[in-house]
């Protein structure tokens, strides 16, 4: 499967902090938005990954990543010119997704809880049609909404309606079979002027083959796209990292637990992240694993 983070949008939500810089670039807490996204595609074991954003920012995001090399990952970018909706990222990563399923996830969605990244890795390993993630929020009215019948099935989604049927957000993770290329090509821009992902979604529940998992109330789902929203989420990841000193998506200590880089390599990036916590900590992940590996004999 391949993956894509789309890093695109003008985030005037968030203006004037954006105004200089991506959003998905500003920090949430210690480390930049878009690492809590691509930690999800890692996760899931997806190692060949399109970023894609504005012509303006995607120079930053180049300088963030390069091409993922370091951390076992495979990594390019393409732009989105003008804010055109989410589904243009089928349209854009065409040749990227090539003859494969896709992951989209959005910049500026955080995901954290037990056991999602086997969930992610079973679900990915066979996608036919489309797989949507849902969240209770107490605000349905700013999301897409599923509804979902006696029987657990999808059966309506709805974007950002003013009378939710339900409280389950649509998440900003969306998986899909190779056809999400053609069904992006072939819907038209809504009322706002963009292509819709709920109307490659709606394409999908039309055919019966659209599937809801509900991320259970023990998980969290975040997004970062305004300016209380940022501190909410820096907040959570402050308290969660500092009472148990382990990171959210550290993106080299995913890469060392994937099996995408050695330990050597991982205690080298550390090095190089220079004096910060950040970089100690993933020293430090190096070693333990390194020491663990060493007493168990592999
Ligand atoms: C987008 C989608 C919406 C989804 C949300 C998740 O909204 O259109 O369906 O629930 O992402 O973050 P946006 O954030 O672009 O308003």
């Amino acid at each position: 499967m391949k993956g894509i983070v789309l890093a695109g949008g003008s985030g005037t939500r968030m203006y004037p902090t954006s105004l200089a810089v991506s959003k998905q670039l500003i920090p949430v807490y210690d480390k930049p938005t878009v690492y809590y996204p691509l930690s999800v595609l890692m996760l899931a074991g997806i190692q060949d990954i399109l970023i894609i954003s504005t012509p303006s920012d995607l120079p930053q995001f180049h300088r963030l990543f390069g091409d993922g090399s370091h951390l076992g990952l495979n990594i390019s970018y393409a732009e989105q010119p003008e804010p055109n909706g989410l589904a243009e990222a089928f349209i854009i990563g065409a040749d990227h997704i090539g003859e494969e399923s896709v992951a989209l996830i959005l910049g500026d969605n955080i995901f954290h809880g037990p056991g999602f990244s086997p969930l992610l890795q079973s679900t990915v390993r066979d996608v036919d049609g489309c797989v949507l993630f849902g969240y209770q929020v107490s605000d349905p009215q700013r999301y897409g909404v599923g509804e979902v019948g006696a029987d657990g099935t999808l059966v309506s989604i709805e974007e950002k309606p003013e009378n939710p049927r339900s409280n389950r957000a649509i998440t900003g993770l969306y998986l899909y079979d190779n056809g999400v290329v053609d069904v992006a090509k072939n819907i038209r821009p809504s009322a706002r002027g963009e292509l819709e992902i709920t109307d490659v979604n709606l394409r999908y529940l039309a055919e019966g083959r659209a599937k809801l998992i509900d991320l259970g109330r023990g998980f969290t789902w975040l997004d970062t796209g305004k300016p209380e929203a940022l501190l909410t989420a820096s907040q959570f990841v402050y308290v969660l990292e500092s009472r148990q000193h382990v990171r959210i998506a550290c993106l080299e200590e995913i890469a060392l637990r994937m099996g995408f880089i050695s330990a050597a390599e991982c205690h080298e990036l550390g090095l190089r992240l220079g004096k910060s916590e950040y970089g100690r900590y993933v020293m430090e992940v190096a070693g333990d694993f390194a020491e663990t590996r060493a007493v168990a004999g592999v």
